[in-house]
């Protein structure tokens, strides 16, 4: 397990590190608590929908895959971001993948998501396997979309009608950067 920590403008040390299987509960506890706080994620409250022991799974799936990788972040011990990349089965998918990103609210603009990112790219840089990079965005994410042009990544497409959120649609980019 690989632990890195990051110095941030406001002083305090983000520890960043693979995730364990016996993280999962804390995982779900994050993701729940994420949910609700904006409307960016492909779920809201009570909406995420795996078992811890789904969790658990996916998390060993991601240690051993040399096309998955499962992030951490950590404050003063608290669990504040995680990234996760899941790249595809097949032979023919294998090099490609998507990434889900998110950082608790009360920590955004600090640079969090920006190190989590750069810890992806620099991964998949380090392991060839994967030579593409795609996500995900509402299109209406303004500053989602900046941080990842900030990046490198770039628009590929829309897909119009991607999330239904309390009877209204929102479209979401399809952005990819090359590996
Ligand atoms: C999107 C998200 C991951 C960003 O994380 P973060 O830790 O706040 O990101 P950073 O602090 O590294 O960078 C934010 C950047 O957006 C910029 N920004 C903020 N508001 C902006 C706006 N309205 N327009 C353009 N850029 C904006 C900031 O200036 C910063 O850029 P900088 O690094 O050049 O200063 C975080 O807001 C989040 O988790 N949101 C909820 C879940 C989510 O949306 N996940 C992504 C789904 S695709």
């Amino acid at each position: 397990m690989q632990t890195r920590g990051h110095t941030l403008s406001n002083g305090k040390v983000l520890i960043v590190r693979d995730a364990t299987p016996d993280d999962a509960s804390s995982i779900i506890t994050f993701l729940e608590a994420m949910s609700a706080e904006s409307d960016n994620l492909t779920f809201g409250p009570g909406e995420f929908g795996y078992s811890e022991a789904h969790e658990r799974a996916f998390i060993r799936d991601c240690e051993t895959a040399d096309n998955r990788l499962f992030l951490v972040a950590f404050i003063d011990d608290a669990f504040i971001g995680m990234v996760t990349f899941t790249g595809g089965d097949r032979p023919r998918l294998r090099h490609s993948g998507e990434i889900g990103l998110v950082v608790s609210k009360a920590h955004w603009d600090k640079g969090i998501g920006s190190i989590l990112l750069d810890s992806v790219v620099q991964w998949a840089h380090g392991g060839g396997a994967v030579t593409k990079l795609n996500l995900r965005v509402r299109t209406d994410h303004a500053r989602a979309v900046a941080l990842y042009e900030s990046k490198g990544f770039r628009i590929e497409g829309t897909i119009t009608r991607a999330l239904r959120i309390r009877g209204g649609y929102f479209d979401h980019y399809w952005m990819g950067m090359e590996i």
